[in-house]
Protein backbone atom coordinates (compact mmCIF):
# COMPACT_ATOMS: atom_id res chain seq x y z
CA UNK A 1 0.00 0.00 0.00
CA UNK A 2 0.60 3.27 -0.71
CA UNK A 3 1.09 6.50 1.67
CA UNK A 4 1.43 10.40 0.97
CA UNK A 5 4.28 12.29 2.83
CA UNK A 6 4.75 16.07 2.66
CA UNK A 7 7.95 17.22 3.82
CA UNK A 8 8.60 20.91 4.37
CA UNK A 9 5.86 22.08 1.84
CA UNK A 10 5.37 26.04 1.27
CA UNK A 11 3.05 27.36 -1.44
CA UNK A 12 1.17 30.56 -2.03
CA UNK A 13 -1.30 31.50 -4.68
CA UNK A 14 0.29 34.74 -6.27
CA UNK A 15 3.62 36.79 -5.46
CA UNK A 16 3.37 37.99 -2.30
CA UNK A 17 4.84 35.85 0.52
CA UNK A 18 2.49 37.49 3.25
CA UNK A 19 -0.46 35.63 1.06
CA UNK A 20 1.61 31.91 1.59
CA UNK A 21 -1.04 29.45 2.42
CA UNK A 22 1.08 26.47 3.57
CA UNK A 23 4.56 27.42 5.38
CA UNK A 24 6.76 24.22 6.32
CA UNK A 25 3.91 22.28 6.19
CA UNK A 26 5.44 18.09 6.96
CA UNK A 27 3.09 15.01 7.87
CA UNK A 28 2.59 12.01 6.78
CA UNK A 29 -0.38 9.57 5.66
CA UNK A 30 0.75 6.36 6.55
CA UNK A 31 -0.73 3.13 3.99
CA UNK A 32 -3.64 1.50 5.15
CA UNK A 33 -4.24 4.57 7.30
CA UNK A 34 -6.99 7.31 7.72
CA UNK A 35 -5.45 10.68 8.18
CA UNK A 36 -7.69 13.09 9.32
CA UNK A 37 -7.03 17.00 8.63
CA UNK A 38 -8.99 19.68 10.25
CA UNK A 39 -8.62 23.13 11.25
CA UNK A 40 -10.76 26.55 10.69
CA UNK A 41 -11.92 27.28 7.03
CA UNK A 42 -9.44 28.96 4.94
CA UNK A 43 -6.85 27.13 6.62
CA UNK A 44 -5.54 25.45 3.47
CA UNK A 45 -6.99 22.05 4.25
CA UNK A 46 -8.44 22.05 0.27
CA UNK A 47 -5.22 23.27 -0.79
CA UNK A 48 -3.15 20.40 0.25
CA UNK A 49 -5.27 17.71 -1.52
CA UNK A 50 -5.04 20.26 -4.90
CA UNK A 51 -1.41 20.05 -4.20
CA UNK A 52 -1.16 16.29 -3.67
CA UNK A 53 -3.16 15.55 -7.44
CA UNK A 54 -1.00 18.75 -8.97
CA UNK A 55 -3.43 21.07 -9.29
CA UNK A 56 -1.17 23.43 -8.56
CA UNK A 57 2.60 23.15 -8.28
CA UNK A 58 4.21 23.30 -4.65
CA UNK A 59 7.17 26.10 -4.46
CA UNK A 60 9.60 24.34 -1.99
CA UNK A 61 9.52 21.42 -0.20
CA UNK A 62 8.57 17.55 -1.80
CA UNK A 63 5.73 15.45 -1.84
CA UNK A 64 6.16 11.64 -2.03
CA UNK A 65 3.41 9.30 -3.54
CA UNK A 66 4.80 5.64 -1.64
CA UNK A 67 8.53 7.12 -1.09
CA UNK A 68 8.27 9.19 -5.08
CA UNK A 69 8.24 12.39 -5.66
CA UNK A 70 5.05 13.55 -7.62
CA UNK A 71 7.24 16.35 -9.51
CA UNK A 72 8.72 13.18 -11.24
CA UNK A 73 5.52 11.28 -11.93
CA UNK A 74 3.57 11.77 -15.05
CA UNK A 75 0.17 13.36 -14.17
CA UNK A 76 -2.03 10.85 -15.59
CA UNK A 77 0.10 8.19 -13.60
CA UNK A 78 -0.28 10.43 -10.72
CA UNK A 79 -4.08 10.71 -10.72
CA UNK A 80 -4.54 7.40 -10.85
CA UNK A 81 -3.81 6.42 -7.72
CA UNK A 82 -6.62 8.57 -6.55
CA UNK A 83 -10.21 8.84 -5.81
CA UNK A 84 -11.56 12.09 -4.92
CA UNK A 85 -14.30 13.47 -2.90
CA UNK A 86 -14.62 16.68 -3.28
CA UNK A 87 -16.54 19.69 -1.63
CA UNK A 88 -18.84 19.71 -4.70
CA UNK A 89 -20.20 16.70 -5.71
CA UNK A 90 -20.07 17.52 -9.23
CA UNK A 91 -23.85 15.18 -10.14
CA UNK A 92 -23.97 15.28 -13.83
CA UNK A 93 -27.33 15.10 -15.86
CA UNK A 94 -27.35 11.68 -16.20
CA UNK A 95 -28.64 8.04 -14.33
CA UNK A 96 -27.18 7.34 -10.51
CA UNK A 97 -25.71 4.21 -12.93
CA UNK A 98 -23.79 7.01 -14.80
CA UNK A 99 -22.76 8.77 -11.69
CA UNK A 100 -21.57 6.77 -9.99
CA UNK A 101 -19.46 4.64 -13.08
CA UNK A 102 -17.65 7.96 -14.17
CA UNK A 103 -15.10 6.59 -11.75
CA UNK A 104 -14.87 3.49 -13.20
CA UNK A 105 -15.89 3.46 -17.10
CA UNK A 106 -15.69 -0.70 -17.07
CA UNK A 107 -17.21 -1.73 -13.73
CA UNK A 108 -19.29 -4.21 -13.78
CA UNK A 109 -23.16 -4.63 -12.42
CA UNK A 110 -21.59 -6.33 -9.59
CA UNK A 111 -18.80 -3.41 -8.80
CA UNK A 112 -21.48 -1.09 -9.23
CA UNK A 113 -23.98 -2.34 -6.39
CA UNK A 114 -21.06 -3.30 -4.24
CA UNK A 115 -19.60 0.67 -4.51
CA UNK A 116 -23.75 1.45 -4.09
CA UNK A 117 -24.06 -0.24 -1.06
CA UNK A 118 -20.93 0.77 0.84
CA UNK A 119 -21.76 4.47 0.13
CA UNK A 120 -25.78 4.64 1.81
CA UNK A 121 -26.85 5.22 -2.03
CA UNK A 122 -29.01 2.10 -1.53
CA UNK A 123 -30.30 3.40 1.33
CA UNK A 124 -32.87 5.64 -0.71
CA UNK A 125 -33.19 3.58 -3.49
CA UNK A 126 -35.19 0.81 -2.34
CA UNK A 127 -35.39 -1.44 -6.07
CA UNK A 128 -32.20 -2.37 -6.90
CA UNK A 129 -30.54 -2.78 -9.75
CA UNK A 130 -33.62 -0.81 -11.53
CA UNK A 131 -33.91 2.67 -9.17
CA UNK A 132 -29.99 2.71 -10.25
CA UNK A 133 -31.10 4.09 -13.92
CA UNK A 134 -33.04 6.94 -11.90
CA UNK A 135 -32.21 10.55 -13.80
CA UNK A 136 -30.40 12.40 -10.94
CA UNK A 137 -31.23 16.06 -12.93
CA UNK A 138 -29.82 19.02 -13.79
CA UNK A 139 -26.36 19.22 -11.58
CA UNK A 140 -28.15 16.32 -8.94
CA UNK A 141 -31.27 18.38 -8.58
CA UNK A 142 -33.77 15.22 -8.09
CA UNK A 143 -31.67 14.60 -5.30
CA UNK A 144 -30.80 16.10 -1.67
CA UNK A 145 -27.48 17.11 -0.60
CA UNK A 146 -26.82 14.11 1.09
CA UNK A 147 -27.83 12.02 -1.52
CA UNK A 148 -25.22 13.37 -4.21
CA UNK A 149 -22.82 13.06 -1.68
CA UNK A 150 -23.38 9.51 -1.29
CA UNK A 151 -23.39 8.86 -5.55
CA UNK A 152 -19.96 11.25 -5.10
CA UNK A 153 -18.35 8.77 -2.02
CA UNK A 154 -19.45 5.57 -4.32
CA UNK A 155 -17.78 6.74 -7.18
CA UNK A 156 -14.95 7.55 -5.28
CA UNK A 157 -15.02 3.91 -3.65
CA UNK A 158 -15.45 2.06 -7.29
CA UNK A 159 -12.26 3.60 -8.57
CA UNK A 160 -10.66 1.22 -6.48
CA UNK A 161 -7.58 3.80 -6.11
CA UNK A 162 -4.65 3.23 -3.54
CA UNK A 163 -5.67 6.42 -2.32
CA UNK A 164 -9.05 8.26 -0.83
CA UNK A 165 -8.87 12.05 -0.52
CA UNK A 166 -12.10 12.86 0.95
CA UNK A 167 -13.04 16.60 1.18
CA UNK A 168 -15.49 16.95 4.08
CA UNK A 169 -17.35 14.39 3.01
CA UNK A 170 -19.58 14.12 6.04
CA UNK A 171 -20.92 17.89 5.72
CA UNK A 172 -24.71 16.71 4.65
CA UNK A 173 -24.59 12.87 5.75
CA UNK A 174 -26.64 11.86 8.62
CA UNK A 175 -24.90 10.37 11.47
CA UNK A 176 -25.91 6.57 10.49
CA UNK A 177 -24.41 7.29 6.65
CA UNK A 178 -21.64 8.34 7.71
CA UNK A 179 -20.29 5.61 10.37
CA UNK A 180 -21.46 3.20 7.62
CA UNK A 181 -18.82 5.34 5.23
CA UNK A 182 -16.28 5.58 7.56
CA UNK A 183 -16.56 1.75 7.87
CA UNK A 184 -16.15 1.31 4.06
CA UNK A 185 -12.52 3.15 4.54
CA UNK A 186 -11.65 0.88 6.99
CA UNK A 187 -8.04 -0.30 6.03
CA UNK A 188 -7.51 2.22 3.12
CA UNK A 189 -5.40 4.60 3.36
CA UNK A 190 -7.22 7.88 3.36
CA UNK A 191 -7.00 11.54 3.58
CA UNK A 192 -9.85 13.06 4.79
CA UNK A 193 -10.95 17.01 5.53
CA UNK A 194 -13.47 17.33 8.34
CA UNK A 195 -15.16 19.00 11.04
CA UNK A 196 -17.13 15.94 12.25
CA UNK A 197 -15.73 14.91 15.61
CA UNK A 198 -17.15 11.51 15.21
CA UNK A 199 -14.96 11.18 11.96
CA UNK A 200 -12.03 12.78 13.40
CA UNK A 201 -12.19 10.20 16.69
CA UNK A 202 -12.61 7.13 13.68
CA UNK A 203 -9.18 8.48 12.58
CA UNK A 204 -5.85 7.04 12.95
CA UNK A 205 -4.00 10.37 13.55
CA UNK A 206 -5.19 13.80 13.05
CA UNK A 207 -3.35 16.82 12.07
CA UNK A 208 -4.63 20.29 12.75
CA UNK A 209 -4.07 22.36 9.71
CA UNK A 210 -3.40 25.90 11.34
CA UNK A 211 -1.73 29.33 10.10
CA UNK A 212 -0.40 27.43 7.49
CA UNK A 213 1.36 24.88 9.50
CA UNK A 214 0.48 21.54 10.61
CA UNK A 215 0.60 20.27 13.41
CA UNK A 216 0.63 16.28 14.50
CA UNK A 217 -0.11 14.00 14.69
CA UNK A 218 -2.19 14.19 18.06
CA UNK A 219 -4.38 11.91 19.47
CA UNK A 220 -8.06 12.76 19.50
CA UNK A 221 -8.41 13.72 23.41
CA UNK A 222 -5.22 16.22 22.41
CA UNK A 223 -7.42 17.72 19.72
CA UNK A 224 -10.48 18.10 21.22
CA UNK A 225 -8.98 19.69 24.55
CA UNK A 226 -7.01 22.39 22.47
CA UNK A 227 -9.42 23.22 19.91
CA UNK A 228 -13.32 24.06 19.92
CA UNK A 229 -14.97 21.81 17.08
CA UNK A 230 -18.89 20.73 16.49
N1 LIG B 1 -7.60 29.33 -6.34
C1 LIG B 1 -7.27 30.16 -5.35
N2 LIG B 1 -6.68 31.38 -5.59
C2 LIG B 1 -6.31 32.20 -4.61
N3 LIG B 1 -6.49 31.93 -3.30
C3 LIG B 1 -7.06 30.77 -2.98
C4 LIG B 1 -7.48 29.82 -3.98
N4 LIG B 1 -8.01 28.72 -3.35
C5 LIG B 1 -7.93 28.99 -2.03
N5 LIG B 1 -7.35 30.19 -1.79
C6 LIG B 1 -7.05 30.78 -0.47
O1 LIG B 1 -6.17 29.90 0.20
C7 LIG B 1 -6.51 29.78 1.56
C8 LIG B 1 -6.76 28.31 1.90
O2 LIG B 1 -7.95 27.88 1.25
P1 LIG B 1 -8.47 26.39 1.32
O3 LIG B 1 -7.36 25.46 1.02
O4 LIG B 1 -9.66 26.31 0.45
O5 LIG B 1 -8.87 26.26 2.86
P2 LIG B 1 -9.77 25.18 3.63
O6 LIG B 1 -10.06 24.05 2.69
O7 LIG B 1 -8.97 24.78 4.83
O8 LIG B 1 -11.03 25.89 4.04
C9 LIG B 1 -7.70 30.69 1.78
O9 LIG B 1 -7.21 31.92 2.25
C10 LIG B 1 -8.29 30.85 0.41
O10 LIG B 1 -8.92 32.08 0.27
MG1 LIG C 1 -11.87 23.32 1.96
Amino acid sequence: MTGVEFRHVSFSFGTNPADQVLRDVSFTAKPGHTTALVGLSGGGKTTILNLILRIFDIESGAILLGGKDIQRMKIAELRQQFALVSQDPGIFDDTIAENIRIGRRDATEEQLLKAAEAACVTDFLPNLPEDLQMPCGPRGSNLSGGQRQRVAIARALIRDASILLLDEPSAALDKETETRVREALRGKTAILVTHSVAAMRSADQIYVIEDGKAIGPLEFSEVVMKYDFD
